[in-house]
C-alpha cells in the first residue's frame, strides 16, 4: 500500500473518517499535527498511528520547523500527504518536495471563500449554496488544481454549527473516495524508475 501522512490541527473528524474507511488503498503511517493539544492526536494514538506533533512557536521560522518535519516524513517513507483541517500554509519547500502529491480538503466551493472560516464567510455572504472542494496544494492559499467538488445547500435557518455538520458529512464521504480515485489513477502511470 502507498504510504501517506495526514496533516491536521484540531478535532480530526476527517482523519477519523480516513482511518475508518476500510476501502482506502493507502496506509496512513503518520499523523502530522501542529497543535500539541489537539484531539486528533488522541485519535491517532487510539488507532496506533505514529504521530509527529510540533509547536511552531518553539521554532525561529517556518523553514526551521518544516525541515524537521521533512525529516520525519522521509524517515516514515511517506509518498503522499493529505491535509485534513491543517490550518497552516505549507512553505514552498514542502510544496516542492511534495510535487503534486499533496491534497487538501476545503469547506467551500473554491475559488469562493478561500482561507480560514470558509463556512462563516459563506453564511455572511448570503449565498444559497456552498460545498466541499478537494484540490492539489500549491504555494497559494487554496489555489491549487481542483480534483473534486460537491455542493451543499444553505438552508434559511442554518447556523455555522448546522451548516458545518452537513458540510462535514459530505467531507467524510468525499475525501476517502477522492483519495482512492487519485491514487488508483496515479498508480497506473507510476511505474517507478
Ligand atoms: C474541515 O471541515 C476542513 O474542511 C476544514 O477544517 C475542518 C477540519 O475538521 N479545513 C479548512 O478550513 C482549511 N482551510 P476536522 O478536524 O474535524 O477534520
Amino acid at each position: 500500500k502507498i504510504r501517506v501522512a495526514v496533516f491536521a490541527s484540531g478535532d480530526g473528524s476527517n482523519f477519523q473518517a480516513l482511518l475508518d474507511n476500510e476501502d482506502l488503498v493507502c496506509e496512513i503511517v503518520l499523523l502530522v499535527c501542529d497543535n500539541p493539544g489537539a484531539k486528533v492526536i488522541e485519535r491517532a494514538e487510539n488507532a496506533g498511528i505514529p504521530t509527529y506533533v510540533f509547536d511552531p512557536n518553539e521554532y525561529k521560522s517556518k523553514l526551521e520547523y518544516e525541515l524537521h518535519l521533512l525529516k520525519a516524513l522521509v524517515n516514515a517513507e511517506v509518498r503522499w500527504m493529505f491535509l485534513a483541517g491543517y490550518m497552516r500554509i505549507l512553505s514552498p519547500l514542502l510544496v516542492e518536495v511534495g510535487e503534486d502529491r499533496i491534497l487538501n480538503i476545503h469547506p467551500s466551493l473554491l475559488p469562493a471563500f478561500p482561507g480560514k472560516d470558509a463556512i462563516k464567510q459563506a453564511l455572511e455572504a448570503g449565498v444559497e449554496k456552498t460545498g466541499v472542494t478537494v484540490h492539489y496544494v500549491d504555494e497559494g492559499i487554496d489555489t491549487g488544481r481542483i480534483v473534486a467538488q460537491e455542493e451543499v445547500e444553505i438552508l434559511p435557518n442554518d447556523t455555522e454549527k448546522t451548516l458545518k455538520e452537513r458540510i462535514q458529512r459530505v467531507e467524510h464521504r468525499l475525501y476517502p473516495q477522492v483519495i482512492n480515485d487519485v491514487l488508483i489513477e496515479f498508480s497506473k502511470y507510476d511505474k517507478g524508475i
